[in-house]
């Protein structure tokens, strides 16, 4: 019998990557998505990839009474994976209660349901950005460096759902969870399929990168020069979504064969190696061919100096290491992005 996973916000970006990778590990896949951020059209290109077209139930995870719904549709549930939230963090600023409500209710709606119908495994969706702005000597950031003040409600929304599922284990409740802490997700599948398709004018580098190179975008702002870095540009730890995805199957597997003792246990999902801007947009031009016009821009309110995380506990506990390069990831998002192009998407 297959064991069955619910991914919520499962037709989003890293969602959508991760649900290819768990049919084809052998998962039966339930995505549960009310497509405020998402577009429906992401199940076909799942079938595509995979040939199995995943269940799909169109519920908003704060709803309660339909949430329930699907547990009873779909029973027995072996684990959820929770993608589902607002993540923008610009908005988050403006709009703090809607990224309160939605990113915390969702959560203890699936957690509260979690024992009723015997699901056991909850691996949530977290974020490097509970570490802030890591001190100096404390990078790369590890699992037991301390979380600092969010920059952003977004952030602060993943330190409160932390909390709220750390806090649920420990009070006795008939489940495990992991808390996978990603860094900067790019690039999109190898076949081109699907990718990372934001709404409206990106907010994230890499898709407005691509978008310029193409000739949707006029320039690229590089948002600051004149940090404490080698060249003056933040540095980030950018991780192919691929990579990332692989990194959710072993943590359902950790928890569904029994391999963990620990009611709640964290993981840092990253490279290891810190790439500035610059960097990372000299990579491109060189592993493309395309030329960039970019320019120096001020400094983004909130952005973090550096941050990029010590992975050697997923690497030897979970048994999950990033096999691709900065280039293999920036060349797939260029190939998506001549996808669209070609299929008159954007
Ligand atoms: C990366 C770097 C910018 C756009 C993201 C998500 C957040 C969380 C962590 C998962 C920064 C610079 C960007 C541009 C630029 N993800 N930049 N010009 O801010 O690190 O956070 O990853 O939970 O949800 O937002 O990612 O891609 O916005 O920025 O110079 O047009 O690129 O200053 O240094 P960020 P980002």
């Amino acid at each position: 019998m297959k064991k069955r996973i619910l991914v919520t916000g499962g037709t989003g970006f890293i969602g959508s990557h991760t649900s290819v990778e768990l049919i084809e590990s052998g998962y039966d896949v339930v995505i549960v998505d009310n497509l405020s951020n998402s577009n429906i059209e992401v199940l076909n290109g799942i079938e595509e990839i995979t040939h199995v077209r995943p269940a799909f139930e169109q519920v908003d995870c704060t709803d309660m009474p339909a949430l329930e719904l699907v547990f009873q549709k779909y029973q027995p549930i072996d684990g959820i994976i929770h993608f589902a939230a607002s993540k923008a963090v610009g908005e988050s600023v403006k709009e703090p209660l809607k990224y309160y409500r939605n990113n915390t209710v969702s959560t203890i709606n699936l957690l509260e349901l979690m024992p009723k119908y015997g699901v056991k495994a909850f691996i949530f969706s977290s974020s490097c950005t509970v570490y802030g702005q890591p001190d100096s000597d404390n990078l790369p950031v590890r699992e037991t460096s301390p979380r600092k003040d969010a920059e952003s409600p977004y952030g602060n929304t993943k330190k409160i759902d932390e909390d709220i599922v750390t806090d649920f284990c420990n009070s006795g409740a008939p489940i495990q969870a992991i808390l996978l802490r990603y860094f900067n997700p790019i690039g999109a599948h190898p076949t081109a399929i699907i990718g990372e398709l934001p709404n409206g004018v990106p907010a994230n580098l890499i898709p407005y990168l691509t978008q310029t190179a193409i000739g949707i975008r006029e320039c690229l702002s590089v948002f600051g020069d004149d940090y404490d870095t080698p060249d003056g540009s933040c540095i980030r730890d950018y991780i192919y979504v691929v990579d990332l995805a692989k990194a959710h199957v072993a943590a359902v597997e950790r928890i569904l064969e029994g391999k963990s003792s620990e009611k709640v246990d964290i993981f840092n999902i990253g490279t290891g190696n810190g790439v500035s801007v610059l960097e990372l947009i000299h990579t491109f031009e060189r592993c493309t061919g395309v030329k960039l016009n970019y320019k120096i821009a001020g400094r983004r309110a909130g952005d973090i100096e550096k941050v990029w995380g010590n992975v050697d506990k997923a690497n030897q506990v979970l048994g999950w290491k990033a096999t691709h390069t900065l280039e293999d990831a920036l060349s797939s998002a260029w190939k998506w992005q001549l996808k669209l192009r070609e299929d008159g998407i954007m």
